[in-house]
């Protein structure tokens, strides 16, 4: 039900969201780049990848590098797919975080950036992550971050207001998700972002335990 409303809703904002996020998308996208550190050689998924700014980004630096963006707005994945059209190697796929369409084992590094808050099952789209992981690899997650008072103001107005979001995380809660869907986290932090807003990013590898430890 709520992936509907977020489908619905970001297909009717695809034609202006680049424009309407312009800084946002900027400023969070080169912190992202920078922070993930991703080689040459990596296969890359951006999981909720929008618009397809991130590859953009990534591939005005290194134009062979392989990467998979999916999102389930497929307005969204239209306008990403046009911009990357001159790379061969780039595909985009419409799909759920929660049910990535991928074999075991297929990705060095996944991405996800801004869209935590919007999963409806974040514990489900982490394990999808970890499966779709190569046993090396590493996943990165920015996303706002509720520790800072804007956001928590936030999320109160748009669950009132805004029927696809979903819940904004304090950095203890999404350590937790991370941590309960087995991965170890390597490397964390908060990051103001403008007067208010407050990010989060964690770089996290795939755990030792299986059996899941126990959950939120
Ligand atoms: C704020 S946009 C961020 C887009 C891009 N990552 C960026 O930073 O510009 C959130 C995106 O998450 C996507 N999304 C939300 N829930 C999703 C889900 N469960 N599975 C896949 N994509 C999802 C939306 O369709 C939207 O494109």
């Amino acid at each position: 039900m709520i992936e509907t409303t977020v489908n619905k809703q970001y297909n009717g904002l695809a034609s202006v969201y680049d424009r309407r996020w312009k800084k946002y998308i900027s400023h969070t996208l080169s912190f992202l780049k920078n922070w993930a550190e991703i080689s040459p050689l990596d296969t890359v998924l951006d999981v909720a990848c929008g618009t397809g700014e991130f590859e953009k980004l990534l591939l005005t630096e290194n134009s062979t590098l392989k990467i998979v963006g999916v999102d389930i707005s497929e307005k969204m994945l239209a306008i990403a797919q046009e911009k990357c059209k001159i790379y061969p190697q780039v595909s985009f796929h419409t799909a759920s975080a929660s049910a990535l369409p991928f074999a075991d084992n297929s990705f060095d590094v996944i991405v996800s950036a801004s869209s935590f808050h919007y999963f409806n099952d974040p514990l489900a789209a982490l394990i999808e992550m970890k499966r779709v992981l190569k046993p090396n690899g590493k996943v990165v997650i920015l996303d706002w971050c509720k520790d800072y008072l804007f956001c928590q103001i936030l999320d109160i107005i748009l669950k009132i207001f805004d029927p696809a979001h979903q819940q904004c995380y304090t950095q203890e809660e999404f350590h937790s998700f991370l941590t309960c869907a087995n991965f170890v986290i390597s490397r964390a932090t908060k990051v103001r972002f403008g007067l208010f807003w407050g990010l989060m990013v964690a770089t996290a590898q795939v755990g030792g335990q299986d059996p899941l430890p126990p959950c939120l």
